[in-house]
């Protein structure tokens, strides 16, 4: 896995000229990358990830100048968006232009772009000179790589080419807003918050209309998403407290991702204590849920952070990560 310096990016442009596929950082977390314009390496983006065709990709972008290359239009609202939080972690979705391939946009008249917010990232744009389409370089449905170390776990032979841009400062996948329409809505949430998008904007954004099973359009937004491979389960930390004795009992190992409930790590409990602030809790997310899954435990439990607006995306994650706590 080679540092994100000069040569490395060079080669990563070689091998995305060539319709390869190359991870690398963001600001949020690591994307699997082809040639958006290209089909055929698309589409190796698929195959690597186990991931439905239908499901659409981001396109990720060197700066809001590009928008026009890719959008048939470029409402107001998204310029105001574009000057205020590109770079950054947040991607619009907008109506196409006829020659954005089907493959990228699973079939939709839409497409989502973004400029992220990591100077590797904006160095391989810049140099590509095109739009790279890349989802998280996890496996479908699993937890999203923080680390150059996480890809390589998830993917391994799958991609060309990792490059290693350190630990990603945020932490969760970018805020969706679909711009598509006649008003805003938001898609996913993430670390720009609600509030903040309509503070820019001057009006409230709709909320997501819930795709059924068989229109399953914002991978995001399925019921189990981001999920680790031991069952996880979300509690209230009085709810924590009054099952640990039945669970943590016999030959039962648990996990527990704590925010304020403490216990020393014994034979039966594994406990990582989370950030307090929901910036450091986020970061360490995904990373920790790993952490936990690799000691093979018969459950995790995650105690419940708080649930106020900077905390949106953290419980929106750590929902789709968890079933409700049924003991
Ligand atoms: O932070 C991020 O956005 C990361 C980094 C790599 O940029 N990427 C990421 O990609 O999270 P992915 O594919 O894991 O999630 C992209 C989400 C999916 O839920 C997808 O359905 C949605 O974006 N999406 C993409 N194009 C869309 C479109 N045209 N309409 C609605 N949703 C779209
Ligand atoms: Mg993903």
């Amino acid at each position: 896995m080679p540092a994100a310096d000069a040569a490395a990016i060079e080669y990563a442009v070689r091998l995305l000229r060539q319709g390869r596929l190359v991870a690398f950082p963001t600001e949020t977390v690591y994307g699997l990358g082809a040639d958006a314009m290209n089909p055929d390496a698309v589409r190796r983006i698929f195959a690597a990830k186990g991931r439905p065709f239908d499901h659409p990709l981001i396109v990720h972008i060197a700066s809001a100048e590009a928008l026009n290359a890719w959008a048939a239009s470029v409402p107001a609202a998204a310029q105001q968006l574009a000057a205020h939080f590109w770079p950054g972690p947040l991607a619009l979705v907008l109506n196409k232009k006829p020659g954005v391939p089907g493959e990228v946009t699973g079939g939709q008249d839409t497409v989502a772009l973004r400029v992220p917010n990591h100077p590797a990232a904006l160095r391989l744009l810049q140099a590509f000179n095109g739009g790279i389409a890349a989802p998280s370089a996890n496996r479908f449905c699993r937890i999203s790589p923080t680390q150059a170390s996480h890809v390589a776990e998830e993917l391994g032979d799958s991609v060309d080419l990792i490059l290693d841009g350190g630990a990603c400062q945020v932490g969760v996948e970018s805020t969706i807003v679909d711009l598509s329409g006649d008003r805003p809505r938001l898609l996913r949430p993430g670390h720009i918050t609600r509030q903040a998008l309509e503070g820019v904007l001057q009006t409230e954004l709709l909320t997501p209309v819930l795709a059924g099973p068989s229109d399953i359009r914002v991978s995001g937004m399925m019921a189990v998403h981001y999920a680790p491979l031991t069952t996880a389960m979300l509690c209230p930390l009085p709810q924590l407290v009054a099952a640990l004795p039945a669970l943590a009992g016999g030959d039962q190992r648990i996990g527990i991702l704590a925010y304020q409930f403490e216990m020393p790590t014994s034979r039966h409990i594994q406990l990582i204590r989370m950030p307090q602030q929901a910036e450091n809790y986020a970061q360490a997310l995904y990373a920790s849920l790993r952490e936990l899954d690799r000691f093979g435990l018969d459950r995790i439990l995650v105690e419940q952070p708080p649930e106020t607006a900077a905390w949106q995306a953290i419980n929106d994650r750590l929902r789709k990560a968890t079933v409700a706590l049924n003991v």
